[in-house]
């Protein structure tokens, strides 16, 4: 199947999985089957060799989030290593929707991993607010998502981005201020029917006419040319970290993109981290119970945790010490699973657990711990980003990078 757009309605769901950039559901208790997924979308699953070969080339051991597996799929991924070992130049791509005044922890997910792939690769970043997609798909007004954008782009900027290396703009403000980036929207949607569209995304007749335009202007970030005071009219390569849910944007790119002369974006995809319910469905900032936010206080935290968060525990006491119990439902165990770096202690965890030697209420306060101090080390980060500061970020201006050395080198 590969990239070629399909034009197949049935590739948008399967029998038990649901997996698009805006529903993401599995009937299973265990949560989205990604072997399958693998199969459905046709990328490729991340295997020992390929670790190997991107620590080499890093020069050091790769982020936990991807040892532990949970960047789990690729395309392309050797090309760019290829390509990175031959010394040229590439740039990193990704985004979010702001459909909500705070980001949760899962969405932080893609943006730790795009910060370390930035710092171990030393290459420019570009970071895409779609407001026009949340002003589309969802019940907010133009005014309404553009707040959001920037109020969720302060939440991205204290994660530590560079702002030398590091553009983010905001698709209602940016498209007024480049033109390139319309057209080459324009550019994309010249190569894409209604047909194609409706197979990759699921629109029906009854869908607004923005929503079967909007998937260009996701794609256009994927080409370089879409960021002249960046790149000049260099084509230059990308990689784009993202969950799998964005992946439909990206096969559509794909197809696209040797028509238009750019490179195909190689991509990274994540698994999803999991609503507190269970991984039936993924921490949603729709649902606000399914979610701890970056504005919560360590109360919320402790209280949503231990109300809402999904034990793989036994029902008495006893059962539990005699049957242990199981951390692949437990989701205080795959929140540390997905913020707890130390392999050592994450191994005693899952193990003293499994035994029954650790109960549920246990495993939930370790959880409850690590995430109260992530976020309000959030918290002390975020205070310090003012106007001034996010303004620096979104003007459009030269990075720090001399491309025409890099690909000299
Ligand atoms: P959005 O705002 O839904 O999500 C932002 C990023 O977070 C990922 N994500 C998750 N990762 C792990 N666990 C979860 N529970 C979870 N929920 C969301 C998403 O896959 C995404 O990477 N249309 C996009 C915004 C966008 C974008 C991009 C994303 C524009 N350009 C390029 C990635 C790459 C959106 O609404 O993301």
């Amino acid at each position: 199947m590969g990239d070629a757009l399909p034009i197949n309605v049935d590739l948008v769901n399967d029998d038990t999985d649901v997996v698009n950039p805006w529903t993401v559901t599995s009937k299973s208790d265990s949560g989205v089957d990604y072997d399958k997924l693998i199969k459905r979308f046709g990328s490729s699953r991340i295997d020992e060799s390929l670790l190997t070969r991107l620590e080499n080339v890093a020069g050091k051991p790769v982020h936990p989030l991807i040892k532990r597996g949970i960047f789990f799929s690729h395309r392309d991924l050797h090309t760019l290593l290829n390509m990175k070992e031959a010394g040229q130049a590439f740039y990193l791509y990704t985004g979010r929707g702001p459909s909500s005044e705070s980001m949760h922890v899962g969405h932080l997910v893609p943006f730790i991993v795009t910060k370390w792939l930035q710092e171990t690769f030393d290459v420019p970043l570009v970071i895409q607010m779609t407001d026009d997609e949340k002003t589309l798909w969802k019940d907010l007004t133009v005014e309404q998502s553009m707040n959001m954008a920037r109020e969720n782009a302060k939440d991205i900027i204290a994660m530590g981005f560079d702002v030398n290396k590091t553009f983010i703009f905001a698709n209602l403000d940016y498209m007024g201020r480049c033109s390139a980036f319309y057209q080459n929207i324009i550019r994309i949607q010249k190569c894409v029917t209604f047909n194609q569209v409706k197979g990759i995304f699921g629109f029906v007749d009854s869908d607004v006419i923005g929503k079967i335009g909007f998937p260009a202007a996701q794609a256009a970030p994927a080409f370089s040319t879409t960021f002249p005071f960046i790149f000049g009219n260099d084509v230059l390569p990308v990689l784009i970290p993202c969950a799998i849910d964005q992946d439909p944007y990206f096969r559509m790119t794909r197809d696209v993109a040797p028509r238009l002369g750019f490179p195909k974006p190689a991509l990274l995809h994540s698994s999803f981290f999991p609503a507190l319910q269970g991984a039936k469905t993924k921490m949603s900032a729709s649902d606000e119970n399914s979610a701890v936010f970056l504005t919560d206080t360590p109360k919320q935290i402790k209280n949503k945790i231990n109300k809402h968060a999904f034990s793989g525990g036994r029902p008495t006491l006893e059962e539990h010490r005699e049957l242990g119990g199981n951390t692949d439902i437990d989701v205080s165990y795959q929140l540390l699973r997905f913020f707890l770096y130390d392999d050592d202690k994450l191994e005693s965890i899952r193990i003293a657990y499994s035994k029954g030697q650790l109960l549920s209420g246990e495993l939930k306060k370790i959880a409850i711990e690590t995430l109260q101090s992530i976020v309000s080390d959030h918290q002390n980060r975020r205070k310090d980003v003012t106007n001034e500061i996010l303004e620096q970020f979104m003007a459009p201006r030269k990075l720090n990078y001399n491309f025409k050395e890099i690909k000299s080198k």
